[in-house]
């Protein structure tokens, strides 16, 4: 479960990965690729893949709670049980406090799920590497969703935010996304020293998602 190179495809709230078209795309994804991958679907899409692939599945968010009374909320024991096998945490999207994400990691830590925590820049790599979790993905926000790939516009950034999460923790893996897209792109941040890429628009809204899942993988050795 997440081993090292990993495509990590986040379905955000896009119209073309969600419901039946969210089990479309990890149904291709299952079928084609030779590579690790992983799946963040929509909350309530999770059980519906889970029930019906084996490509591993991650929650977007999982908000700091515990059961109880709390409502409008992401619980973790719920994610689980449809599911998930680990949660994005502080999504550019969906950013949270430190002592939230801390809390998160925490009760992943004890429910044995998997976390990547995302995080803005290589500080905040770092200091998300000293959470311990088992990714930090290193995306810059205003590259999410665009063309240039993160390994393109900021390789130095990369190296730097590897370097720094490595310096915390050599345990903690890295991955780059924003604007991932192609094979060129996975390979480029492999080279800078990551273990992956996070990535969504390139592929979600891609119109021959076979083709685009073949291309990804087609660099990594
Ligand atoms: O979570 C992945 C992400 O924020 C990157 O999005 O569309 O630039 O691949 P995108």
């Amino acid at each position: 479960m997440l081993e090292s190179p990993l495509i990590v495809v986040n379905c955000k709230t896009y119209v073309e990965s969600i419901g039946e078209k969210a089990l479309e795309l990890t149904k291709i994804i299952e079928k084609e690729s030779d590579a690790n991958w992983a799946v963040c679907p929509q909350p309530c899409d999770i059980r519906m893949l889970s029930e019906n692939t084996k490509v591993p599945l991650l929650a977007q968010h999982i908000d700091p709670v515990e059961p109880g009374s709390n409502t409008g909320r992401l619980l973790l024991e719920t994610m689980k049980s449809a599911g998930a096998q680990g949660t994005l945490i502080n999504h550019s999207e969906r950013r949270l406090k430190f002592s939230a994400v801390d809390r998160i990691v925490a009760r992943c830590k004890e429910n044995e799920l998997k976390t990547i925590i995302c995080a803005n820049n290589p500080d905040v790599s770092a200091s998300a590497a000293a959470l311990g979790p088992d990714f930090v993905a290193y995306e810059p926000p205003e590259l999410i969703g665009g063309d240039i790939s993160v390994s393109d516009a900021k390789p130095e950034l990369v190296e730097k935010a590897v370097e720094k999460v490595k310096k915390v923790d050599p345990d903690v893996g890295v991955l780059c996304g924003a604007g991932v897209k192609n094979g060129e792109d996975v390979k480029s941040a492999l080279d800078l020293g990551t273990e992956g890429v996070l990535l969504a628009s390139g592929l979600v809204k891609a119109e021959n998602k076979k083709e685009v899942i073949k291309d990804l993988e087609s660099l990594i050795r």
